[in-house]
């Protein structure tokens, strides 16, 4: 996965009003953690994923959108892969979910560890100016790409569990752990769950509603009254059915 598309895309990494909150309808925050190149059964099998299910929710019909990485990200915040299929450079122009966020004042920040300098969400944390949306990228070690989901995973339990109690972190947040895709094979099927205060698990904390990355803006969009950018997101089904604003 190239994360120039990001860049370019997304001239600055971040905007918005520092300081402001505007309330959703079922998180004031939603925070996304993406991983890498491993298929649903796959990932099942490492029990922090497990664990995290059986603490919120797992979707246990959720689907990526394409192959390889790149099509996926681009669907998560345009709503549309426009038939990328490959992991090359791309100016895309086009309104996306941040010009949506921007719109209605919701501030938004990229964090892409040892791209950019993803400490500084620490920064952001100890002064409790973290963004309304934060959309977190792990280095190709730590998201699988280059490793393995066991790795992946020995990187990112010590790193949320450190945080995730940290008030100006969770407060009303919406935690989304997913991958991008499965890395190959005949279904495409991923893993992805939700955590945090927001969450109103039904007993078995497993949801099979059909999902897939078109749902990420699509549950923004309804959480914020956003509209929607007019492409798979207006009718993508939004993971809201077991939120309850804390
Ligand atoms: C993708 O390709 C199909 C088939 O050529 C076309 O109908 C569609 O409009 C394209 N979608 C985008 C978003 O460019
Ligand atoms: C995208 O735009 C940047 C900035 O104008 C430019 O440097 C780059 O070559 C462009 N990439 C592609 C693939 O068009
Ligand atoms: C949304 O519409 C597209 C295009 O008609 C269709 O392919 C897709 O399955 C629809 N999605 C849902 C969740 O109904």
């Amino acid at each position: 996965m190239r994360f120039l598309i990001f860049v370019t895309l997304l001239t600055v990494l971040s905007g918005g009003l520092v300081g402001s909150t505007v309330t959703g309808t079922y998180f004031d925050r939603f925070v996304l953690f993406i991983f890498e190149n491993t298929n649903y059964a796959k990932a099942i099998k490492n029990s922090y994923l497990k664990t995290l299910g059986n603490q919120g929710v797992l979707f246990t019909n959720y689907f990526a959108v394409s192959h390889p990485s790149e099509p996926n990200y681009v669907a998560q915040i345009f709503g549309s892969t426009f038939n990328i299929t490959d992991d090359g450079d791309y100016n895309i122009t086009g309104t996306n979910l941040v010009d949506l966020l921007e719109s209605k004042g919701i501030t938004w920040k990229a964090y892409m560890q040892n791209y950019m300098n993803a400490d500084n969400l620490d920064a952001d944390i100890a002064s409790n100016s973290v963004p309304q949306f934060v959309y977190y990228v792990p280095n190709q070690q730590n998201d699988a790409h280059d490793t393995s989901v066991d790795f992946a995973m020995s990187w990112f339990q010590p790193f949320f569990e450190a945080r995730r109690t940290n008030p100006n972190f969770n407060t009303n947040t919406l935690f989304f752990i997913v991958f991008d895709e499965s890395g190959g094979g005949s279904s495409n099927q991923v893993y992805a769950s939700i955590v945090g205060t927001p969450v109103n698990p039904p007993s078995g904390h497993s949801d099979n509603t059909a999902y897939n990355h078109y749902s990420i803006p699509a549950t923004i969009e309804a959480n914020w009254g956003l509209g929607n950018m007019g492409r798979f997101d207006s009718n993508a089904t939004a993971f809201t059915r077991y939120l309850l604003h804390p």
